[in-house]
């Protein structure tokens, strides 16, 4: 039997917690509760947790532990302070690893470059970076997006902007950059930037993985874990786009495996990660998951991010008309003598000449990071340059899209889409670490995909602007939606003028 006393105390315990947690985030923007912890505000404001996430780090001087409830093991530390991140991604990144939970998160991911333990990891870098760096890989990089963008990307902007049509770029972009990530790849373009817009399943699976990979980051790990076993809910839909990608990445691979046995006989050399890894999977025996696994990992490496940035660039230069003319003036500049003939000047070489066009690329990979946020686990106890003490298995996450907003870092006028802040006194890019500007991450895990990005990107850009002005339907509103990349929660509906006719 419970007596009266044991019920006061147990009262004035719940009690004594409640004000002790009141008072030490009685200013904060979330409240610690008792039990629960942090994670009624966490989910009360998921639909803008990025947005949020700045909010708090900006109160706590840029970092801060995040509670969650008792007995869940939810607890983590969340920082935006580029100091902390040097930390632990530079001379201290062999205490931070991945964690366990982290690759039960990205379980989908099998054995590739994201996911896989240190060994195999370090294999997985050495084998993309030496594709990446093939002298055959930027020819055949340059000339993918150029076929692309000339006879896929232009010519269904040339019929949307002649029927005069409200539209979504950033469903072009999807299926731009999945056409074009899938040549890279795979070998294979599915042509899902059509004048019909066709409806591709695997397509849509990606993007659904995505989404539902992000929501286990939110809800408590045993509530997941319990959707997994029983096959209901986001796990179950989740287990249907798996089947459906995995269907469509392993017939690729079949019909990859044909055509070099094929290509063999005819000495006509193909070009596409998948053939290189196959090729070189024929002297190891690591079988067709292997296969899967590093196809999977490099097309959402190359995919969604891709599109996302090209979405919010064109959403920053169509709603910054100052910035608009700026990038055609340097166009006009360097390209004056091609004015009528737009694809000569789509050249990797042509493109790297424009500064101004680099700089506004990489402002708004600075305010809209497609990877928004990153974590780790620390393996021993550690004290970060902000004094916070980390415990080993205690989980860090670093909010990219907060980074790229902290006053501390960017100045006063961070929130500002200005290119004008790369540019160095001589008309160069200033050189910014890339623990500063970290769109691409930092240290021994950053982006393998950077330099082509940023060509690709130069490129697209080039061939939109000059040839269209785009303007964002009054009425449509843009913000972030919630999934492991930063895409337009309702996309980004615009209509264009095209300005040579
Ligand atoms: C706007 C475009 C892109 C952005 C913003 C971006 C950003 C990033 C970020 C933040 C990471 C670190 C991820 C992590 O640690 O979990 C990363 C890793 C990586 N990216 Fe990119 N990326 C982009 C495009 C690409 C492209 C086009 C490719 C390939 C062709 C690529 C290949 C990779 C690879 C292989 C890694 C894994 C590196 C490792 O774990 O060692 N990325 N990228």
């Amino acid at each position: 039997m419970v007596g009266y006393a044991e019920i006061l105390v147990a009262f004035l315990f719940f009690l004594f917690l409640f004000l002790f947690h009141w008072i030490r985030y009685r200013n904060s923007p979330i409240t610690n509760w008792p039990v629960v912890g942090m994670l009624p505000g966490i989910l009360s404001n998921a639909w803008r947790i990025h947005d949020y996430a700045t909010l708090l780090l900006k109160h706590h001087g840029g970092t801060m532990e995040v509670r969650g409830p008792s007995f869940t093991n939810m607890n983590f530390v969340m920082t935006s302070d580029h100091r902390n991140v040097h930390h632990l991604t530079g001379k201290h990144s062999s205490n931070y690893e991945r964690g366990a939970e982290y690759h039960e998160i990205f379980e989908i991911l099998g054995d590739g470059i994201f996911n896989s333990k240190l060994e195999i990891w370090k294999s997985n870098r050495r084998m993309i970076h030496s594709l990446l760096t093939h002298s055959k890989f930027e020819l055949f990089l340059e000339k993918t997006i150029q076929k692309k963008v000339d006879s896929c990307l232009i010519p269904v902007l040339d019929y949307i902007s002649q029927e005069e049509l409200e539209f979504d770029l950033q469903d072009v972009f999807h299926r731009y950059t999945f056409d074009r990530i899938c040549c890279l790849v795979l070998g294979f373009d599915p042509e899902c930037l059509s004048i019909r817009f066709p409806e591709v399943s695997y397509q849509k699976a990606f993007t659904k993985l995505e989404e539902i990979i992000f929501l286990r980051h939110i809800v408590p790990r045993s509530f997941w874990k319990l959707q997994k076993w029983l096959q209901i809910g986001q796990e179950k839909k989740l287990t249907e786009a798996q089947k459906i990608v995995d269907q469509f990445i392993y017939e690729r691979i079949e019909i990859s495996k044909r055509k070099i046995r094929k290509e063999k006989n005819e000495e006509a050399p193909l070009f596409d990660m998948l053939t290189a890894y196959i090729e070189e999977e024929e002297m190891g025996q690591k079988g067709d998951k292997f296969l899967r696994d590093s196809a999977l990992n490099l097309l959402v490496a190359g995919r969604d991010s891709m599109s996302a940035g090209l979405s919010w660039f064109f959403w920053l230069v169509a709603t910054h008309p100052s910035v608009e003319s700026k990038i055609l003036e340097e166009m006009k500049g360097r390209f004056a003598s091609k004015e009528a003939d737009w694809r000569s000047v789509l050249g990797m070489n042509e493109v790297s000449k424009l500064v101004y066009l680099h700089a506004a690329i990489c402002e708004s990979l600075r305010l809209f990071p497609p990877v928004p946020y990153l974590h780790v686990c620390a393996i021993n106890p550690d004290i970060l340059p902000s004094g916070h003490r980390i415990n080993p298995n205690i989980k860090l996450y670093y909010s990219l899209y907060a980074m790229g907003r902290m006053e501390e870092t960017w100045g006063e006028d961070c929130l500002e889409f200005k290119p004008e802040r790369w540019i160095s006194e001589e008309g160069g890019i200033k050189h910014i670490p890339s623990y500063k500007f970290i769109a691409f991450s930092t240290g021994p895990r950053s982006c393998l995909g950077k330099e082509t990005t940023m060509i690709e990107m130069k490129m697209v850009a080039t061939a939109v602007l000059w040839n269209y002005q785009i303007k964002v339907v009054k009425s449509h509103s843009v913000s972030p939606n919630v999934s492991v990349v930063l895409h337009m929660e309702h996309g980004l509906k615009v209509k264009l003028t095209k300005r040579f006719v």
